[in-house]
């Protein structure tokens, strides 16, 4: 099966599962999953945390106003969003916004990891604590313990993984919506990242 049926077979799954904890809450509003959007066969993945209403409305990844950050971001790095992949831990909107609960990443983590195993991206970049803290533990890295005031614009190595070679955490785009000096971080951490594609 090639990458896009591979794709849209997540996407049909989720679609159907009716146990999926915000399964209900999606059809109440009229919401759509959010599975990812982007180039199956990129270096690159963005794993952010979970959905807005905007993203839950459309079904497109970070298309409201994080999104217009992490646009910007991807410009001043010369990078095209159609040349990545980006999508988030959990695919459905939790209510208001709330961060996601443990139940629900570990319900919809396995569609991630299966989106890894398509992708096979060489640098996984997290987006935001939750997208990190997740991947440390997925991929077993001595790290799991640190802070992302600590890690974010450090590159990791991956050790011995099918998923990826290195992990780029980064602060989630929404920080800099309202600090100029968040904002600031986020661009100093994404010339880390032009570093790597160069
Ligand atoms: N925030 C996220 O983490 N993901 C989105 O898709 C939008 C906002």
């Amino acid at each position: 099966m090639d990458k896009k049926s591979k794709m849209l077979e997540i996407k049909t799954e989720i679609i159907d599962n009716k146990t999926l904890p915000l399964y209900e809450y999606r059809k109440q509003n009229g919401y759509h999953p959010v599975i990812g959007q982007g180039d199956h066969d990129t270096k690159i993945i963005f794993i952010g945390e979970a959905p807005g209403e905007k993203e839950a409305l459309s079904g497109t990844p970070f298309c409201g106003a994080s999104g217009r950050i992490l646009n910007e971001l991807l410009i001043s790095i010369g990078l095209q969003r159609e040349a990545v992949y980006i999508t988030n831990i959990v695919k459905d909107r939790p209510p208001k916004n709330r961060d996601p609960s443990i139940e629900e990443v570990e319900a919809y983590s396995p569609y991630l990891i299966r989106q890894l195993e398509i992708i096979k991206p060489k640098v996984i970049v997290t987006l935001g604590r939750h997208a990190m803290q997740l991947m440390l533990k997925i991929l077993g890295l001595s790290q799991i313990d640190q802070q992302i005031s600590v890690l974010h614009g450090k590159l990791i190595d991956i050790p011995e993984h099918d998923h990826a070679q290195k992990l780029l955490p980064l602060y989630h785009p929404a920080v800099a919506l309202y600090s100029p000096s968040q904002k600031k971080v986020l661009e100093v951490d994404f010339q880390i990242l032009k570093s790597v594609i160069d």
